[in-house]
């Protein structure tokens, strides 16, 4: 294959922003007196806020109403942001600015594909804002992983096609839409468990190794 693209996720591929996720939700299910561990927050990677908050709510032991889930969405909203306060570009996951640059002299496009409405404060936050040739985030999407359509966005925007992009991720969602949106997938951290990805990544330099 020829890579023309890489997509990558957000929270936990370029930041690791996927434990502050992880803390927020914690903060809530706590609160609500509802059992949620690392093994349950696995689910939640790549989804959106709000399916998020409906597979914490699988555990409790009442029925919620519309209106209190989405103030129990809004507080994870608080919460999670409160933690990225005080992100900052040493915050960047190892060897991410060198794996873009050596990308950029390679003339291969780079985009971000995230679930995240905060993609956009958080790459301000670590410095990253004009460093992408596409940005396709929660912001402009109706449905999120596993569905396709934030990658496909994202390879629209760069005018590639979906079969020569390779796609990054952390989350099996992730890798999921990926796969559905015919694109290649590399599985990295949490992700690696997952047996569907085409190429599983020890560390994010390793996808320059994929040509
Ligand atoms: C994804 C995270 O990147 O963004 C998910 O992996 C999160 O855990 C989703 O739920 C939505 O994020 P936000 O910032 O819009 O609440
Ligand atoms: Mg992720």
């Amino acid at each position: 294959m020829n890579i023309k693209a890489v997509i990558f996720d957000l929270d936990g591929v370029i930041v690791s922003t996927d434990r502050y996720h992880y803390k927020a939700w914690k903060q809530i299910a706590d609160q609500e007196g509802i059992e949620f561990n690392s093994s349950i927050n696995h689910r939640l990677r790549g989804v959106s806020r709000r399916e998020s908050l409906e597979i914490i709510l699988e555990r409790a032991s009442r029925d919620y109403l519309e209106e209190e889930k989405q103030q129990l969405a809004e507080q994870k909203n608080e919460v999670y942001k409160g933690l990225l306060a005080s992100l900052t570009a040493d915050d960047l996951l190892p060897e991410v600015r060198g794996t873009l640059l050596t990308l950029r002299e390679r003339k291969v496009k780079i985009a971000i594909g995230s679930s995240s409405k905060n993609a956009p404060l958080i790459l301000d936050k670590i410095g990253l804002s004009s460093q992408f040739d596409a940005i396709s985030d929660g912001n402009n999407i109706s449905q999120s992983k596993p569905h396709p359509e934030v990658f496909l966005k994202a390879a629209e925007m760069l005018g590639v096609a979906p079969e020569d992009c390779l796609v990054v991720e952390d989350a099996e969602a992730g890798v999921e839409a990926a796969l559905r949106a015919g694109m290649k997938a590399a599985a990295i951290g949490d992700a690696r468990n997952s047996d569907k990805a085409h190429y599983k990544l020890l560390s994010i330099r390793e996808l320059l190794r994929i040509r």
